[in-house]
């Protein structure tokens, strides 16, 4: 088995009952339409047990004492369907490959787990993928030939993994950063070509063009792309707007590497040259995001890192004049978190509080957005009309190291001087 595969299940093991099974399943074709799928991606925790990247496979694993067996169960296989869709591997090649030491096919899965069944007491699964794994129990619970011994505890799997995916390994964080070098390759060529495109999704379009071209083989999420007033809108979807020559452009995007995914926004004037108002908003978000950043270091509480965004836009405003001081809240003009963590999901499903409710400390390995903005829709009326539609943020994925922090976007330009430059050379 691949090595850092055997480490991850090592620790899973090591976090659950003594007498107790894992059932994670994998991603299924998911149909759009009449003989249609939607693209077929991998769940992320099924693909961090297995790096298996094919549909409708299990992951299973039994502990009893110091025995721990592991079996990857793959689709059956089926020349018929084979001759459609494409070869099939067969369990020893997916074992040659070390997806896992034991594989079978997907025919023998009910008569394993029924055995299973009876030799230990404790069932964990990820409690968000609760429809495939009671049909599959209720199907071997049902039968009345051999009925197994009924479980007598079903615990949530996913908090466990969820702890172990906050840590990071070199290959991982290898991963996020050529994920983040792609997709800052790709924000920078829509800040070049701007100038020739007309609608939103034109962006939306190149921005994938870029990435796929590169090797990634999905985006993290669904691009925002949001001219003028759609920026004020946090997750803007539609993308079909004329692009407003003399307001911002939003582009919040991010391709996967190998499974992991980026997360980056950038702001820019769709006529290449900020505006004052424009200006003066967009430093504000700029100056805030080196505040977190420069805060990201080992021991840093992760509630500390939203106080000093609030801390120093609200600062900013004031400064500014735009709002008096007894009309307004921050939380008006920025309504979102400063942070979320990253990794296989660009919105990890890793622990915020610890087991005392206490929230997270930053630690060596774990990475984090960091993703200030201000939005002035133009409903703020209260707000001069000069900065209505004005909606910035500005999103890098940071790496927590043993001195501090590592940007691993970095190579993306952000400051009004750079992003002006890259839009008129
Ligand atoms: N791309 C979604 C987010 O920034 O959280
Ligand atoms: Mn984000
Ligand atoms: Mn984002």
């Amino acid at each position: 088995m691949l090595q850092h595969i055997k480490k991850r299940i090592e620790s899973l093991a090591q976090s659950i009952e003594h007498r107790a099974m894992v059932i994670v399943p994998g991603a299924g074709y998911v149909y759009r339409n009449l003989d249609v799928d939607f693209p077929f991606r991998q769940f992320s925790d099924f693909a961090y047990l297995s790096e298996w990247y094919y549909p409708e496979s299990w992951w299973l694993l039994k502990k009893e004492g110091d025995a721990v067996q592991v079996v990857l169960c793959c689709q059956d296989s089926d020349p018929a369907i084979e001759r459609w869709e494409g070869k099939r591997l067969t369990p020893e090649a997916i074992v040659a490959l070390g997806h896992a030491d034991e594989v079978i096919y997907r025919q023998a899965l009910e008569p394993l787990l029924k055995q299973w069944l009876s030799e230990v007491p404790t069932v964990y699964f990820p409690f968000e993928k609760k429809t495939q794994v009671e049909a599959l129990l209720t199907d071997v619970l049902d039968d009345s030939n051999r009925r197994p011994v009924r479980p007598r505890a079903y615990l949530d799997v996913s908090p466990i993994l969820g702890a172990q995916r906050l840590y990071k390994s070199e290959d991982e964080i290898k991963h996020m950063r050529h994920a983040c070098q792609i997709s800052a390759k790709a924000h920078e060529s829509l800040m070049r070509q701007v100038k020739h495109k007309t609608h939103e999704y034109q962006l939306s379009s190149l921005f994938r063009d870029v990435c796929f071209q590169a090797g990634s083989e999905h985006l993290a999420y669904e691009s925002i792309v949001a001219s003028g007033e759609n920026a004020c809108t946090l997750h803007y979807r539609t993308c079909r707007d004329a692009i407003d020559p003399n307001g911002l452009i939003l582009v919040d995007a991010g391709c996967e590497w190998q499974g992991y995914a980026s997360d980056i926004t950038r702001t820019f004037p769709a006529n290449g040259r900020f505006s004052s108002e424009q200006r003066d908003i967009y430093q504000i978000v700029l100056e805030a995001q080196q505040a977190v950043i420069d805060l990201v270091k080992p021991g840093v509480g992760f509630d500390a890192l939203h106080r000093k965004a609030n801390e120093v836009m609200s600062q900013g405003i004031q400064n500014l004049g735009i709002l008096s001081s007894t009309s307004y809240d921050i939380k008006d003009l920025f309504f979102h978190g400063v942070s979320h963590w990253l990794g296989r999901d660009v919105h990890d499903p890793c622990p915020y509080s610890d087991q005392e409710s206490h929230p997270m400390v930053l630690q060596p390995g774990m990475v984090i957005t960091v993703e200030p903005g201000l939005y002035i829709s133009n409903q703020l009326k209260e707000i001069s009309p000069d900065y209505h539609s004005i909606g910035v943020r500005i999103e890098d994925d940071v790496l927590v190291t043993e001195q501090g922090s590592d940007v691993l976007s970095k190579d993306c330009c952000k400051t009004i001087d750079t992003i002006e430059d890259i839009m008129n050379s």
